[in-house]
């Protein structure tokens, strides 16, 4: 798992049933996601590959699997302009 998988799992739930409901309401989110990436409706290449050949089971029990991650951490600093130039000389 990268990543990008846990930057879909935004927010969090006050309550079982809000949090259930988001979710469901996520694992359909990634589960779209995930199929227009196979259908290559949506470009990313890195994607497009990893979902080639799945069955729509597989990206459902991905997807649910993605909807329950826990939320990612707040990003604690910012960084400043030396951290985003030292960024930059990496891309
Ligand atoms: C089983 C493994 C993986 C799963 C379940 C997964 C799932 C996802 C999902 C659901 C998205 C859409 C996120 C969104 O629209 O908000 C996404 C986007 C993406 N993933 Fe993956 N991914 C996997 C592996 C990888 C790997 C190995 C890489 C790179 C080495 C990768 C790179 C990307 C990139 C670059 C995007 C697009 C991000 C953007 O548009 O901002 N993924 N992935």
């Amino acid at each position: 798992m990268h990543a990008r998988c846990g930057s879909v799992t935004k927010g969090q739930g006050s309550s079982a049933t809000a949090s259930s409901t988001k979710s469901m309401r996520l694992a359909f989110y990634v589960m779209v996601q995930l199929y227009i990436f196979r259908k290559r409706l949506r470009t990313v290449e890195v994607m497009n590959a990893t979902t080639q050949g799945l069955t729509d089971d597989e990206l459902r029990s991905m997807a649910d699997i993605i909807a329950k991650l826990p939320p990612p951490r707040p990003v604690e600093a910012a960084g400043g302009p030396a951290r985003l130039d030292r960024g930059r000389a990496l891309i």
